[in-house]
C-alpha cells in the first residue's frame, strides 16, 4: 500500500515533491501496487543513528518541534557504543565507547532519559606487559611514573589551550592558511619533543591517541583531534568522565530508540537520492524486508563518516566528491575473545621492541592489534585493532588470530602452545575514523572548502570528520549546527 504520512511543521511544496519522488520510485522494479514505496515527509532527514545523528534527531524533534526521520543501517542505535551483556549473570562490559566527557550540557542529556550516571572508575588492577606482538618478545619498556605523565599532560594543555577554538567544536574558525600555527602541521612526535612533553605520550597513546596508528608520525592537528583539550582536562581532573551507573553505555541509545520510535528506519540505507536547494528526496531500503521508503525532507543531516562508500548514493556534486575524497581514515575494530590461556591480571600491550628501555615516542605501524585486556567477565578479553584505510573486518580478525598465536607460541600466556582458534564472543566494526588530510591539503584551504559544503543543497554534515572523535563533543558540535539547519523552517 502507498501510505503518505504528513509530519511537516510547514507545508512542503507537494506539487514539486510527489512527481519527483515517484520518478525516483519509477526506477525501482515494483511488481504491483502493493510493492509501492511508502512516502514520508519530514522537516529533517538524518542519516546515521550514532552519537551525532541520534542526539541531533532527539533535539530537533523533541525540543525544536520539527519532524525527523532517522536512517540507521544497523538494527539498533548507538554506533560505536558496544555493550556486551553476559547472558549468565546479566553483567555488562563496554567494549566500544568507555565513558563520556562531561562537556557542558552532556549530563542533561542523560537526565532527560532518567539515566543515572556516576564518575567512570577505571579501577583496573592489572599489570601492563609490553610485548612486540609481531615477534612475541617482551619489551622492557618502563614508562614514566603516572605523576610524571599527568604533569606532562597539564603542561600539554597549557601549550595547546590558545588554539582550542580553531578545532572545537568544529572547523568553523579554522585559520586561513597563513595563520595556521606551525605546530599544527608538524609530526606529533616532533611536537611533543619540541615542547618537552615526551612523558605524556604513553597516556595519550594508550587512552585514545592510538586510534591514529603510529601517533608520532601523524600530523599534530589530527593527533589533537584524537586526544586534545577535553581529554587533557579529563586526565588532569579538570573535567569529569562519567558512565551510566548500570546497564552499560548502550542504555542511553536504547532510551533514544524508545523515544524516537517509528521515526527511526532501522536496517536501512539510502540507495538513491536527489538533493536540491529546496529539499532532498531519499530512496531508502530496509535490507531485511526490502521495503522501500521515499523520504522527502526539507533538510538533510549526514551523520556518518563521509567515506566513498557511505556517500556514493548521496547524489554528490563534483565539488562535494572531490573534497570528501581527500580524507583518509583509520579503521577501528573491537571485540571480545574467549580463551582461558590469558592471565586475567595482565594487560597485554603492543609496542615495538625499539621502545625499550624508555622511548615513549615509538609505536607500531597500523594495521595492528593494540592490546588484549581483561574484561572482568569469565575468560573474556577485549581486543582492539587499529587498521589502515583498507583494513576489513576479516583482516582485523585474522590479525588478532595471528597476534594471539604469536604470543601463545612465545610463552606470553599462562600456558604456551601451538596455534589455537580464537572464539569471538563479540566483534564490532567501528569502521572509518580519524579523518585526516595531508599537510599540503590543509595549507591549500581544505577545511575552508569542507565547510563550504555545510548547508549547500539543503545538506548539513556532522560526525567525526566534521568535528571531533568523542561522543559528547559531537553533541556540542550538533548544538551549534542545529540552529543553522533549522533556519527558515
Ligand atoms: C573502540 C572505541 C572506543 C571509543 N571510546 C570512546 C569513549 O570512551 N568516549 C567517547 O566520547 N568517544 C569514544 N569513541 C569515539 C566515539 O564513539 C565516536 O567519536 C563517535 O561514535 C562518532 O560519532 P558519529 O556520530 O560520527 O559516528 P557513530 O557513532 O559511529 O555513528 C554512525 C552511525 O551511522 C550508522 N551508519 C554508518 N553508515 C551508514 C549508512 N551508510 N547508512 C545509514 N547508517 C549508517 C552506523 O551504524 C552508526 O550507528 C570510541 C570509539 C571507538 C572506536
Ligand atoms: C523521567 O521521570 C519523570 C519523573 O518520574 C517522568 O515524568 C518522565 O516521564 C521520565 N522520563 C522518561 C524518558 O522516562
Ligand atoms: C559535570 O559537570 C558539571 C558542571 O561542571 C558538574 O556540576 C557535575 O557534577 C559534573 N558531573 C560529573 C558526573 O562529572
Ligand atoms: C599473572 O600476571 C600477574 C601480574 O603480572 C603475575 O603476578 C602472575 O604471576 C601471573 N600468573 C600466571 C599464572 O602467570
Ligand atoms: C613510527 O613513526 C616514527 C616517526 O616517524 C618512526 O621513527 C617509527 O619507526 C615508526 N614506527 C614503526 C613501527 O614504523
Ligand atoms: C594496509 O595494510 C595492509 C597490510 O599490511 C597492506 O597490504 C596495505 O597496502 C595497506 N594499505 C594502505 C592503504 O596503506
Amino acid at each position: 500500500m502507498l501510505s503518505v504520512s504528513w509530519k511537516l511543521s510547514r507545508q512542503f511544496p507537494p506539487l514539486v515533491a510527489i512527481p519527483f519522488a515517484l520518478s525516483l520510485g519509477a526506477a525501482l522494479p515494483f511488481a504491483d501496487a502493493n510493492d509501492l514505496p511508502d512516502i514520508i515527509y519530514r522537516d529533517v532527514a538524518v542519516i546515521g543513528g550514532g552519537a551525532s545523528g541520534a542526539y541531533a534527531a532527539v533535539r530537533i524533534r523533541d525540543d525544536f518541534h520539527k519532524s525527523v526521520a532517522l536512517i540507521e543501517k544497523q538494527n539498533i542505535l548507538g554506533g560505536m557504543v558496544d555493550t556486551y551483556v553476559d547472558q549468565k549473570t546479566g553483567k555488562t562490559f563496554d567494549y566500544g565507547v568507555q565513558s563520556f566527557l562531561n562537556v557542558s550540557g552532556a549530563t542533561d542529556f542523560f537526565a532527560r532519559f532518567n539515566i543515572s550516571i556516576g564518575s567512570s572508575s577505571s579501577s583496573s588492577s592489572s599489570v601492563t606487559e609490553y610485548i612486540d606482538f609481531r615477534t612475541g618478545s617482551k619489551v622492557d619498556f618502563e614508562p614514566p611514573s603516572s605523576s610524571k605523565q599527568i604533569s606532562a599532560i597539564a603542561k600539554f594543555l597549557e601549550v595547546i589551550e590558545p588554539w582550542e577554538s580553531m578545532l572545537f567544536p568544529g572547523y568553523w574558525n579554522f585559520p586561513e592558511p597563513s595563520d595556521i600555527p606551525d605546530d599544527f602541521l608538524i609530526p606529533f612526535g616532533e611536537f611533543l619533543t619540541k615542547h618537552g612533553l615526551e612523558d605524556g605520550a604513553p597516556i595519550i597513546y594508550a587512552s585514545t591517541g592510538l586510534g591514529v596508528g603510529n601517533m608520532s608520525e601523524v600530523t599534530t592537528m589530527f593527533a589533537l583531534q584524537s586526544f586534545g583539550w577535553d581529554m587533557a582536562r579529563g586526565l588532569t581532573g579538570k573535567m569529569g568522565l562519567f558512565t551510566p551507573t548500570s546497564g552499560g553505555n548502550q542504555v542511553l541509545y536504547d532510551a533514544i530508540a524508545k523515544d524516537l520510535g517509528d521515526d527511526v528506519l532501522y536496517s536501512s540505507t539510502v540507495i538513491d537520492s536527489r538533493r536540491t536547494d529546496f529539499g532532498v528526496f531519499l530512496t531508502v531500503r530496509n535490507h531485511k524486508t526490502n521495503k522501500v521508503t521515499l523520504i522527502i525532507a526539507r533538510r538533510l543531516l549526514v551523520a556518518i563518516e563521509p567515506t566513498k562508500d557511505n556517500v556514493k548514493t548521496l547524489d554528490l556534486s563534483p565539488v562535494e566528491s572531490s573534497t570528501l575524497a581527500k580524507f583518509t581514515y583509520s579503521n577501528e575494530f573491537a571485540g571480545l575473545v574467549d580463551n582461558p590461556v590469558f592471565n586475567e591480571s595482565t594487560y597485554y600491550f603492543n609496542l615495538p621492541s625499539s621502545a625499550a628501555p624508555d622511548n615513549t615516542l615509538v609505536y607500531q605501524e597500523d594495521p595492528m592489534v593494540a592490546s588484549f585486556q581483561y574484561t572482568g567477565l569469565e575468560n573474556l578479553f577485549r581486543v582492539m585493532v587499529i587498521g589502515n584505510t583498507t583494513t576489513t573486518a576479516d583482516e582485523a580478525k585474522a590479525l588478532s588470530q595471528e597476534s594471539f598465536n604469536t604470543l601463545l607460541k612465545s610463552g606470553r600466556f599462562i600456558t604456551s602452545g601451538q596455534e589455537q582458534e580464537l572464539s569471538w564472543a563479540a566483534f564490532a566494526t567501528h569502521g572509518a575514523m580519524h579523518a585526516r588530510v595531508t599537510v599540503d591539503q590543509v595549507k591549500a584551504g581544505f577545511f575552508q572548502d569542507l565547510y563550504k559544503l555545510q548547508g549547500a543543497r539543503s545538506t548539513w554534515w556532522t560526525g567525526g570528520a566534521f568535528s571531533a572523535n568523542f561522543q559528547t563533543q559531537l553533541w556540542k558540535f550538533d548544538e551549534g549546527l542545529i540552529p543553522k539547519i533549522l533556519k527558515g523552517l
